[in-house]
């Protein structure tokens, strides 16, 4: 059985966890303390699955053979820098969490220096979470299949890697791809698109498809593929306002991973996302396009994390 351990397990990680227990891996929860066993319940269209999970301290010293990250974007570094005494150079890392602007430097810390990135339109939130005798259970609601991707960070030639071979085939609308970047900047364009307006504005992502939040999305999309058009040549194939309507369609019901933090007064994602769309480094430097409405946001998530 192919052992998988999976570090962050909040909602995208819990979600996968219980995807790769189902495709036959052996899943172990990287936790930040001590913790016997985690029991996860996942609910989607009212059917509930519940498993209990092995968990592996970030003190412990076992060897990890394949890692998949699901952390915060901001603990992406940090996280992994507390288990890379378990990784060696015949480890594999993937990663799934939000954002860009960590890959490089997450590929530099990992001993293979082959880092597979991912990336989900999955939702997922949590509903609750209780100890009961010592053991943590938690409860997920899942809204969507979504569509998920795995993919080499730097194009090696060496396709995908046996020991995904089960989770992708068993996973619903999930693929290798040898244009991972491409899908990377796809998913940041929906982040950018929904997060900041359902977090600043407390509301769930189906209420972007309504007035007066779907002229904000339309909006911030214009604005993004302008910016885009400056860094990434224009080339996300096919109409970025269809792609973020129909992600706002699938996940109606949930409320962003922004909105989620925002309302565990936890730190957002907004510099991996935004910060990342609006403040990358230009060669050679271009002039700064006109993003008034996606500024406002950065600016108004910065002032509260100013506050946290
Ligand atoms: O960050 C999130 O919440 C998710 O990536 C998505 C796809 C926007 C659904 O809520």
């Amino acid at each position: 059985m192919t052992s998988l351990h999976i570090l962050g397990a909040g909602a995208l990680g819990s979600l996968f966890a219980h995807r790769a227990i189902i495709a036959g891996y052996d899943v172990v929860l990287v936790t930040r303390k001590e913790e016997e066993h985690r029991e996860i319940t996942l609910e989607r269209d009212s059917n509930h699955l519940t498993h209990r999970f092995r968990t592996q301290c970030v003190s412990d010293t076992h060897p990890i053979n394949h890692l998949l990250i699901a952390t915060k974007s901001y603990d992406v570094l940090a996280a992994t820098k507390c288990i890379s005494k378990n990784l060696s150079s015949g480890s594999s890392v993937a990663i799934l969490s939000n954002g860009m602007g960590y890959h490089d430097s997450l590929n530099a810390l990992t001993p293979s220096h082959d880092l597979i990135a991912a990336t989900t339109t999955a939702g997922c939130a949590l509903i609750s979470s209780s100890a009961v005798n010592g053991t943590l259970h938690q409860h997920y609601r899942q809204s969507g299949e979504g569509m998920t991707f795995f993919g080499h960070w730097e194009q090696s030639g060496d396709g995908m890697p046996d020991w995904l071979n089960p989770l992708i085939g068993s996973v619903e609308q999930c693929s290798w791809s040898e244009d991972i970047h491409s899908l990377l900047i796809q998913k940041l364009v929906i982040n950018a698109a929904i997060n900041p307006c359902t977090a600043l504005n407390d509301i769930p992502n189906g209420a972007l498809a309504t007035d007066p939040w779907r002229g904000q999305v339309i909006q911030a999309v214009e604005e993004i593929n302008e910016v885009l058009s400056n860094f990434h040549g224009g080339a996300i194939p096919g109409s970025l306002q269809d792609v973020v309507d129909s992600v706002i369609a699938d996940t109606a019901g949930n409320i962003s991973s922004m909105l989620a933090d925002v309302r565990a007064h936890r730190q957002t994602e907004h510099e991996a996302i935004l910060g990342f769309l609006l403040e990358q480094p230009m060669s050679p430097p271009q002039p700064k396009v006109a993003a008034p409405l996606l500024w406002s946001w950065l600016e108004a998530l910065r002032a509260r994390a100013r506050q946290l």
